[in-house]
């Protein structure tokens, strides 16, 4: 009575091995992006938060592996009138080949994945954005060609994308500082734990209050929204919190003069980042977002082929 399935919760469950693995099997999948591998399978993607990227790539990743996508909204589901996820599990567990669900509380992508016989992809929880990082990480060793001896900078909310970043880097041993308001911090045991990796991998994991200290010689400055999804009402009390940690041209004179700008998008310009620089010559967020898919395309071929 094994269970032979294998989720993608979070990056913490994925050596650092297996994430280069899917590094590079996007690597391929980006030079021969057609390949017939999925036939007959169904990916069933439950959305409870709004989505473009998220949508877009795995929808088009499926097929593109020969398979299809459903997207389900939460209201116009059972999920959406209290069908619990336990049955939910259940019930899609005999129709499709896996699920991808976007939804607020991590403990409930938990509870799915413990009841479902058929993997299950974290799209993004309040806790972490694994999908996100896996894309992040493609797109650094896209630039750069390595991960060590390389300082990756996030500045602003220590939220979902934060901490999935941190723990990429650390499994792959790249330096990570986290800039961001005091009562922002990332949470304390994600970064325990991305500092006990990087003291394995030789990655060095900083947190601070200060954003020049965070972007000192940063080889990549990365932000996101300052409220995300579920947080619209916390809007004008962030502007304040964050007026410092806006990435501009101040702040990046800090970094090294090849720097590279990340973000996971949407993004607000004037707000987390100025558009001289989201615009400018450093940033390289279109080819970040389209890494989304190539990197997805890799995680099914893994987990449903
Ligand atoms: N970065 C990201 O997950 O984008 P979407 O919210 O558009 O899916
Ligand atoms: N932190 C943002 C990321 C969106 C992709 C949010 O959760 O809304």
């Amino acid at each position: 009575m094994t269970k032979q399935k294998k989720d993608f919760l979070n990056l913490l469950d994925y050596t650092g091995e297996e994430i280069l693995e899917l590094i590079n099997e996007a690597i391929e999948l980006e030079k021969n992006p057609i390949q017939n591998v999925l036939a007959g399978k169904t990916l069933a993607m439950i959305f409870e938060k709004s989505s473009t990227r998220t949508r877009v790539s795995f929808e088009t990743g499926m097929y593109q592996l020969g398979g299809n996508a459903l997207y389900l909204n939460s209201q116009d589901t059972q999920i959406g009138r209290g069908e619990p996820i336990e049955d939910t599990a259940k019930v899609l567990s005999g129709y499709v080949d896996g699920i991808m669900i976007r939804t607020f509380e991590h403990s409930k992508v938990e509870e799915l994945a413990k009841h479902a016989s058929i993997p299950v992809i974290n799209g993004l929880t309040d806790f972490s954005h694994p999908c996100q990082a896996l894309a992040d990480l493609k797109t650094i060793l896209d630039l750069k060609g390595k991960f060590k001896g390389l300082k990756t900078t996030y500045l602003g909310d220590g939220n979902n994308v934060a901490h999935s970043l941190m723990i990429g880097c650390a499994k792959v041993g790249m330096d990570f500082a986290i800039g961001c308001p005091k009562g922002y911090e990332p949470d304390s045991e994600v970064v325990e734990k991305a500092k006990a990796i990087g003291a394995e991998t030789g990655a060095t994991i900083t947190v601070t209050n200060d954003p020049t200290i965070a972007v000192l010689n940063a080889d990549i400055i990365y932000t996101d929204v300052w409220a995300s999804m579920g947080q619209e009402s916390e809007q004008k009390e962030r502007e304040l919190a964050f007026a410092d940690f806006q990435v501009n041209s101040k702040l990046t004179a800090y970094a090294k003069e090849d720097y590279h700008f990340l973000h996971c998008l949407p993004a607000h310009r004037e707000e987390e980042v100025t558009a001289e620089i989201i615009d400018g010559p450093h940033s390289a967020v279109f080819p970040q977002a389209h890494n989304r898919l190539h990197v997805q395309k890799a995680l099914l071929k893994k987990l449903l082929a």
